[in-house]
């Protein structure tokens, strides 16, 4: 057990723990920030996507102990009322059929638009295609991404 030190969102969070633990347990178990979602465990699926420095990693295969004073966002902190421009395209194009999934997809196109404003139809193809949606919401999402990148 170690004593880890994440800051998430705006706050900074002291936890006991195994440093080999996936930081998507930290998050969820221990912060208590649940809308990161567990899919597959094995980084395949993208739905524990969240934000380390600005940069999409995946939870579930990230160690907590690597994290360091990298600054962890997820989507409770992607914005303050749930106004980013993904948050809103989301509402617009009415993206989610049951919704799994669709945290790990916004907090990957914010990373996606983050680095690039105005991504190309293939830029969001490709930044988009290791997000696995069950539902198959992939058109609405691309147009979701559209919708807030113009
Ligand atoms: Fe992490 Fe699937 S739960 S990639």
């Amino acid at each position: 057990m170690a004593t880890v030190e994440l800051h998430i969102n705006t706050r900074k969070v002291n936890i006991d723990v195994d440093p080999d633990m996936p930081l998507l347990w930290a998050i969820r178990d221990f912060v208590g920030l649940t809308g990161t979602k567990y899919g597959c465990g094995i980084g395949q699926c993208g739905a524990c996507t969240v934000h380390l420095d600005g940069n999409a990693i995946r939870s579930c295969s990230v160690p907590v102990s690597v994290v360091g004073s990298q600054k962890i966002t997820t989507i409770e902190g992607l914005s303050e009322k749930g106004d980013h421009p993904l948050q809103l395209a989301w509402q617009q194009e009415d993206v989610p059929q049951c919704g799994y999934c669709q945290a790990g997809q916004i907090m990957n196109a914010a990373a996606l638009l983050r680095g690039n404003a105005r991504p190309t139809d293939s830029e969001i193809t490709t930044a988009m295609s290791g997000n696995l949606c069950r539902c198959g919401t992939y058109q609405r999402i691309h147009k979701a991404i559209k919708t807030a990148s113009t």
